[in-house]
């Protein structure tokens, strides 16, 4: 019997095409990959390598072209747009680089919005113990433009955690954020997956940020190219420096 039970997200043979005939891209080429429960993984690569393509199958935002994605034992081949719809709203959690708030709603609207688009009333206890648990309480009333970047980015970590995500998707969450404020926001990611056993999968370009992971996966031209378990900075970066083409 095939066990469902450990994995969050798991991909067989996972393949997306772009276009056709001699334009035609291969973003990802035959992935299978295993996302184990409460941890938290790194997906490095090149740019080009098909990072973002990965997360986006593996959160039923894309739909591969061939392969099957797994997301706590439901199969997204074949489901209908509604049923992914449903699924990307109340099973996975998203946070992206820019982080996508809305400017005109405060801190608090913008973390019940998932709710409110599910059609429920979104209970102000909840919405505060989201922003509580992101160490944001005490900006509720706050628009975005008053909030700094690393503050904006625990909003719409709020925001992807408060449906209660299988798993939380994060496409260079620290990119836009300076050292600091992006060690704060990876150390929250940290906390949720030690504390809450949740699952967390993160792409980013930084060894230092990566190394805050259980594990890295490196991506190479659409193509899983090794891992890394509990690795340090140093040896996350010479990995990298190899996968990486010479410039000159
Ligand atoms: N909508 C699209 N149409 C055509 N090609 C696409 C599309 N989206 C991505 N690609 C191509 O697929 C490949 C993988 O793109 P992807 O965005 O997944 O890379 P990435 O690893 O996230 O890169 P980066 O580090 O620059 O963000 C690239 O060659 C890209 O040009
Ligand atoms: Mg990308």
């Amino acid at each position: 019997m095939t066990d469902h039970t450990s994995h969050a997200i798991r991909l067989r043979s996972v393949s997306r095409r772009y276009g056709a005939g001699d334009s035609a891209v291969t973003a990802l080429d035959g992935v299978s990959l295993d996302f184990p429960r409460g941890t938290f993984t790194a997906v490095m690569g090149p740019s080009g390598s098909g990072k973002s393509t990965l997360l986006q199958c593996a959160a039923g935002l894309d739909r591969p072209t061939s392969g099957s994605v797994v997301v706590g034992g439901t199969e997204l081949t074949g489901l209908s747009e509604r049923r992914l719809t449903l699924l990307r709203r109340e099973r996975v959690g998203f946070v992206f680089q820019a982080f996508n708030l809305l400017p005109s709603l405060t801190a608090a609207q913008n973390v019940a919005l998932p709710l409110r688009l599910a059609g429920r009333r979104p209970s102000r206890s909840r919405v505060r113990e989201a922003l509580a648990r992101v160490g944001l309480a005490d900006r509720a009333g706050h628009r975005p433009t008053e909030l700094s970047g690393g503050q904006q980015q625990r909003v719409a970590l709020a925001r992807a955690l408060i449906t209660r995500p299988e798993v939380l998707f994060g496409d260079e969450p620290t990119g836009a954020l300076d050292t600091r404020t992006g060690r704060e926001v990876l150390a929250l990611l940290r906390s949720m997956v030690d504390g809450e056993g949740q699952t967390v999968v993160m792409v980013t370009h930084d060894p230092v940020a990566a190394s805050c992971a259980d594990r890295v996966v490196f991506l190479v031209d659409g193509r899983p190219a090794g891992e890394l378990t509990g690795a340090g900075a140093d040896a996350i970066a010479t990995r990298v420096t190899r996968l990486e083409a010479a410039p000159c």
